[in-house]
């Protein structure tokens, strides 16, 4: 998006783009709403997406793709080895992050798992700003334990620090020193730190971790899922990259990394993953599970199409108008909630508009699964589909106990090119009507409960007749209104 200046003197923030291919939405009256959340047991990942207006789950594999990258597709040259659409995306990925070595594999935590695999042994440690769900599954079910170092800021809701998804270097030395360098794996930096609200950390922060790395000979891994929001947050906020293009900041980015992997359904905007290394080591030692786990070396398990998708994505995202569209849309569906008294996370950050749905619901208590009751909440009474970040994604202790998460979030993701301007202030103006009737919203409780990533297929019921009370306070406000 570029700044313009209007005639009346205000500058506007304009798409650089055009929509030339549209997909039919359904909005469903609240009832039938209220009888779809019921149906997918109060869990939003179960619902159908014919029954959703605004499918905020989540940007995954699911932003709109360019017209060069639709044209790319048709280019693929399909063979089980040696294709020529691997060269060019193997060509794309030195040029990009300077790395010789590319293993393809069907999606971000199908990295993870291989890189888990392989060096997590029994009770070794992975130091890391932050865990994303599958990285943490990956990781203990290998024996290993994760350790969060983040600064102490990252965990508050409401701040204007730029760079929350920083590590905290004191924390990763007093780690290391109480468990000594043998004993931890790697070390894990996130990108865009998912569960914490998308929040970035600094390419300084990054060179910091760099050094401790090689005072201690530890490997940095990378999780560049959210590599292009972190990109753009880095240009815009941290002084001395003011003057550096994206390619630029790519590119110390990666000389910081021994490994870095990533969720193309994220990054690239296409669908697949891989794991990226210029050290011919770690290539040779990851090189037989790929072709165990994912597919031959030349494919890993991605459609050639995809690939060729990816090769263009990767491309388009070292362009600060693509990539900072995302950013730009969720600042301003942030500020909006902001004005009505709406409780938000800041700073505004990558990948969705973050509710706090501990002070949304401050009535229910975090075993009543706020986030998940505010979900569908929200879905009942507007048909937007998010994501509960908080307790239900959260797995219990060996003991049955819930493991409390540090924050109740309801995710709204912004898919990249996806909704209008329109569409967010619905958005905004459904929540703001839900967060004035919040009293009405009751607590969730499992029914069925999933022992392994519960929050995807869990299914959940209302501890009360809340959604019935949502529903008839809807009608008196709305009237007939959908
Ligand atoms: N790492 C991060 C930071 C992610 O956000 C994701 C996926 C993954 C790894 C795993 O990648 O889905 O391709 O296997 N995040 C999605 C989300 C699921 O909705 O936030 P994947």
């Amino acid at each position: 998006m570029t700044k313009v200046k209007f005639y009346q003197g205000n500058e506007v923030t304009l798409e650089m783009h055009k929509v030339r291919i549209v997909q039919k939405l359904n909005l469903l009256p609240v009832e039938e709403r209220a009888k779809k959340m019921k149906e997918a047991g109060y869990n939003t990942f179960l619902l159908q997406n014919r029954d959703v207006f605004m499918d905020m789950l989540t940007d995954s594999g699911v932003n709109a793709m360019s017209d060069q990258q639709q044209a790319a597709m048709m280019q693929a040259d399909d063979s089980y080895a040696g294709s020529e659409t691997f060269t060019r995306l193997e060509n794309k990925i030195e040029d990009i992050f300077g790395m010789k070595y590319f293993l393809p594999t069907h999606q971000g935590r199908a990295s993870e798992n291989i890189i888990s695999k392989k060096y997590v042994k029994e009770n070794s440690i992975i130091p890391m700003n932050y865990h994303f769900t599958t990285s943490k599954a990956h990781i203990t079910i290998n024996g290993g334990i994760v350790e969060e170092i983040f600064i102490d800021e990252a965990l508050k809701l409401t701040s204007d620090h730029p760079f929350k998804g920083n590590i905290d270097i004191d924390k990763l030395n007093n780690l290391i020193e109480e468990h000594g360098a043998n004993n931890i794996s790697y070390v894990r930096l996130e990108a865009g730190t998912n569960l914490i609200g998308g929040q970035p950390h600094s390419l300084e922060n990054m060179k910091q971790v760099r050094e401790v790395c090689d005072a201690h000979n530890l490997m940095l891994v990378y999780d560049a899922s959210l590599l292009q929001d972190n990109l753009h947050f880095i240009k815009q906020r941290e002084e001395s990259c003011k003057d550096k293009s994206i390619r630029e900041i790519t590119r110390e980015i990666s000389d910081q990394c021994d490994i870095i992997y990533f969720s193309a359904r994220k990054l690239g905007a296409a669908r697949g993953g891989g794991i990226i290394t210029n050290n011919e080591d770690i290539y040779m030692e990851l090189r037989e599970y790929i072709t165990l786990y994912e597919g031959f070396l030349t494919y890993g398990g991605m459609s050639v199409r995809e690939m060729e998708a990816l090769t263009v994505g990767l491309e388009e995202t070292m362009d600060e108008e693509v990539i900072n569209q995302g950013p730009i849309f969720i600042n301003y569906m942030t500020e909006q909630l902001i004005e009505r008294d709406v409780p938000v996370v800041t700073p505004a950050g990558g990948l969705g508009c973050h509710l706090n749905a501990m002070d949304f619901v401050n009535h229910l208590s975090q075993d009543e699964y706020p986030a998940g009751a505010l979900a569908a909440a929200l879905y009942i009474v507007s048909g937007v589909r998010g994501m509960e970040r908080g307790t239900m994604s959260e797995q219990r202790q060996e003991d049955g106990t819930e493991t409390l998460a540090h924050m109740e979030l309801l995710r709204l993701a912004l898919p990249r090119r996806v909704f209008t301007l329109s569409q967010v202030d619905y958005a905004v103006d459904r929540l703001t009507w839900l967060y004035e009737n919040r009293h009405l919203i009751g607590g969730l409780k499992f029914v069925e409960e999933p022992n392994v990533l519960r929050f995807f297929f869990g299914r959940l019921a209302p501890t009360s007749d809340w959604p019935q009370k949502l529903i008839e306070a809807f009608r008196s406000d709305f009237g007939e209104s959908l």
